[in-house]
């Protein structure tokens, strides 16, 4: 639904070049909702005004809904009409609301209406049909300072909707808004994204925004994405530091010459048999240093650190063993171990000897 390839954004301010963006290729599925993570500067912001083109990108392409933006641009500082036409079907939904505070409630809704040239009755209509779908039907009359902070973002979300876009972005929608209304936010945007089949591609810096909302996810550094995938895919790549941020286990090893290990499970796979099991096997002690349990993408989830006596030259078979029981397995502090792909059957028939 949003394709970018080699996007790249240069900012020239005061005889000095900034790189925002760096070859981004970014992909967001139709009708998923999709995070993009990153600290701040890491060009999040200058991502998402180069999708709808609100920021004209440096070099690359952008295509949303089969509609190569980039080619609709022309080279005038005003958009031409296809793009303006195509930047209808794209809702955008702000931090910090933009709305007009001498509008009533409905009249915001209206505003973007008024621009595509919609009639008085039908603008009216569509407006109040929004306004109840986002639950704000009883403040159609309101102003936009007698609301709440989640209140105006719904406004926010329902005047985004209000040219019927296919594709909604979302920069930091609920950063401004406490977190028990931030919830509720995330919650309308996740039910909007499921009856409507509306496609989300939302920036945030909270981690516990991906986990609740996300389908997909990727992590911005400097002006690239450095990981991204579905949140399952994450959680399944052994190093993967989005897979960390949204699921941290903590607990130090107890002394040298130990190994310690991430071990990751899905639904109702439990670990605690597998880890006596493995126990028995290898006659080995186990010390469990932190253990969580999660729902991540609407998937039960758990996460457990194990600490294992020896080195990790030492433990190969003992962790061959973990994942033969299909368990996800990170050696900490050892990207060597940690890029070990997981052993097939061979070793089963090994270990079984
Ligand atoms: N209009 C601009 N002119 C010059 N430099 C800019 C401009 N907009 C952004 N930048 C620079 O581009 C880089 C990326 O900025 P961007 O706003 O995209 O980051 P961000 O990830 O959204 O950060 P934040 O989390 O703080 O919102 C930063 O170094 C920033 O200073
Ligand atoms: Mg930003």
């Amino acid at each position: 639904m949003i394709t970018t390839t080699g996007l790249t954004k240069v900012y020239s301010s005061r005889g000095r070049d900034v790189t925002a963006l760096d070859g981004v290729d970014l992909h967001v599925r139709e009708g998923e909702v999709f995070g993009v993570i990153g600290q701040s500067g890491a060009g999040k912001s200058s991502l998402i005004r180069c999708v709808n083109l609100l920021e004209r990108p440096t070099s690359g392409t952008v295509t949303v809904d089969g509609r190569d933006l980039t080619a609709l641009a022309g080279r005038g500082r005003r958009a031409p009409k296809d793009l303006r036409e195509a930047r209808t079907r794209i809702g955008m939904v702000f931090q910090h609301f933009n709305l007009l505070s001498s509008r009533t409630v409905k009249d915001n809704v209206e505003l973007p209406l008024e621009i595509l040239g919609v009639s008085g009755a039908e603008r009216s209509r569509k407006a109040l049909e929004l306004l109840d779908l986002v639950g704000l039907a009883d403040k159609a009359r309101a102003y936009p300072g007698q609301l709440s902070g989640g209140q105006k973002q719904r406004v926010g979300i329902a005047r985004a909707l209000a040219g019927d876009p296919k594709v909604l972005l979302s920069d930091e929608a609920t950063s401004a808004l406490d977190p028990e209304t931030t919830r509720s936010i995330l919650q309308l945007l996740r039910d909007l994204n499921r009856q409507l089949g509306l496609t989300v591609l939302l920036i945030t810096h909270e981690m516990d925004v991906v986990k609740t909302v996300c389908d997909s996810a990727a992590l911005m550094r400097k002006g690239r994405i450095i990981e991204s995938g579905t949140v399952s895919e994450l959680l399944a790549t052994p190093g993967s530091e989005l897979a960390h941020e949204l699921f941290p286990v903590s607990g130090d090893a107890t002394g040298p010459d130990r190994t310690v290990v991430d071990v990751t499970f899905h639904g109702e796979a439990a670990t605690q048999p597998v880890i006596s099991q493995l126990s028995r096997t290898y006659n080995i002690d186990i010390s469990i240093l932190g253990a969580a349990m999660d729902t991540v993408g609407g998937r039960q989830i758990g996460r457990m650190r194990i600490e294992l006596p020896g080195r990790y030259e030492e433990n190969v078979v003992p962790i061959g063993f973990l994942r033969e029981q299909g368990l996800q397995v990170d050696v900490a502090g050892d990207p060597a171990a940690a890029a070990v792909p997981a052993q097939g059957p061979a070793l089963a028939e090994e270990v079984a000897k």
